[in-house]
């Protein structure tokens, strides 16, 4: 194996300045030109010496929140700053990351006032892709319904779990009982390799906080015996920070209704509910122009914020959000701080044009060097590396939100060899003796 090779340092190099620039010029941190050069040389020599750099504590703490902020489809971005880290870079083994799971559900859930956190474990070395990662999770979330194949060709559960719940039963998973509302077990990896799913619903049930969905009005709602779990946890995304990737960094925030109403309840490809729905509420559904589909849609997102307001579990709707989000856009976009955003996912998937966001155009560009990425799954990464350990480096995808395509969006408005040019101080040691290219 060899270390990484110059290009790869480099990049390193113009992904972590532009993150430190953004530090220092965050009111929080307010770095000095003096402070920031000085933690850049620092940086540089230990990319020099170690092909990587190590974040300090405030550079993480910063970087999550940093990261979040740039998530372009998130709509509860505004609140950024909230965002609490548990820092677990050094966690190698299985034991320790359940535990510091089990950690991070007991930091989010405060009796129902939802916190966000985020469980940062070790980082990848840039460039060293023949190296296997410390610590991955393959669930989608922590918290997620299982989907049972039955016999006759349907799904017992959420259709989106189909595929990861057939490999854990494969494993050995054996759930005490098959519902439409199973907790899965997690699946971990340590080193590329693939631990056995592991069930900690079934021991610690109370960490599955969850909803029975009753509407106020309408009794045929509740008698469909829907449910939902409170926490939204991804555990699947990457997180990069001034160019370092984390591949494990689960992360939760909180609910907005119509992400469980309108698309976990009612998309064709997941519960599939409007028809039933419209039936429980007793709704005319011989004709589309009766807007039966529509009024269905409204009762259930009304039924969702009801249940979840009634247990006393935080939650979120869209005009609620929409207006939230709508006055910081406003605010970065006096203070001159770029915000991009997705338009298609700002918008709610419920009543578009009432919100702010529907009104607005957004720059949908990725910010490169400090973000929230899709990636490869850890069994496709594992594959890889045992087949071949010169991991192809081709996008398997366009995507610009996927990682591998990180490279296509570089944020760095100057060429690396301008660096020294452009920023306000002296010439750092790093670029001395570089006339120009990488
Ligand atoms: N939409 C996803 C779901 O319904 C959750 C995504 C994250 N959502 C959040 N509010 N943080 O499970």
């Amino acid at each position: 194996m060899t270390l990484s090779s110059p290009p790869v340092f480099n990049r390193l190099r113009v992904q972590a300045l532009a993150f430190l620039q953004d530090m220092a010029a965050d009111n929080r941190y307010a770095l000095t030109q003096e402070q920031l050069q000085e933690r850049m040389a620092a940086i540089s020599e230990e990319i020099d010496q170690t092909g990587t750099y190590t974040h300090t504590t405030e550079e993480l703490e910063f970087g999550v929140q940093w990261a979040w902020r740039a998530s372009n489809r998130c709509i509860g971005r505004h609140m950024w700053r909230s965002l609490k880290v548990q820092d677990c870079r050094t966690t190698k083994d299985h034991a320790g990351v359940t535990e510091a799971l089990a950690k991070h559900l007991d930091m989010a859930w405060q009796d129902g006032n939802i916190q966000s956190v985020i469980t940062v474990f070790a980082p990848r070395v840039p460039g060293q892709s023949d190296q296997a990662d410390v610590v991955r999770i393959a669930n989608h979330q922590l918290l997620r319904y299982a989907g049972f194949e039955q016999e006759d060709g349907t799904v017992l559960g959420d259709p989106h779990s189909v595929e990861f719940t057939r490999r854990m039963l494969d494993l050995g998973w054996s759930p005490k009982s098959r519902s439409a509302y199973t907790p899965l077990p997690w699946s971990i990896w340590i080193q590329d390799e693939e631990c056995a799913p592991f069930d900690h619903f079934a021991q610690h049930p109370e960490q599955f906080p969850e909803v029975d969905i009753t509407h106020p009005d309408h009794p045929g709602i509740d008698a469909l015996g829907l449910r939902w779990y409170a926490i939204p946890l991804i555990s699947e995304m990457a997180l990069v920070i001034g160019g370092i990737t984390y591949p494990c960094a689960p992360f939760n925030g909180w609910y907005m209704g119509t992400e469980i109403a309108a698309r976990n309840f009612c998309d064709p490809a997941r519960y599939d509910m409007i028809e039933a729905i419209g039936l429980a509420m007793g709704l005319d559904t011989s004709s589309n122009r009766t807007l039966w589909k529509d009024q269905a849609l409204i009762g259930i997102n009304q039924a969702v914020l009801h249940s979840f307001d009634r247990a006393g579990f935080r939650i979120g709707d869209h005009h609620e959000l929409g207006a939230q989000f709508e006055r910081f856009c406003k605010i970065e976009d006096k203070a001159g701080r770029k915000l991009n955003g997705d338009w298609s996912w700002l918008s709610p998937p419920i009543s578009g044009s009432l919100s702010p966001q529907f009104h607005r155009e957004f720059d949908n560009t990725v910010e490169a060097h400090t973000n929230f990425f899709y990636q490869s799954s850890p069994a496709a990464d594992a594959a890889v590396r045992r087949e071949d350990s010169s991991l192809d480096d081709a996008p398997r995808t366009s995507d610009p939100f996927h990682l591998e395509n990180q490279h296509e969006t570089p944020r760095c408005p100057f060429g690396f060899d301008r660096i020294g040019k452009v920023l306000p101080f002296k010439r750092p040691a790093f670029l001395k003796g570089k006339a120009s290219g990488h």
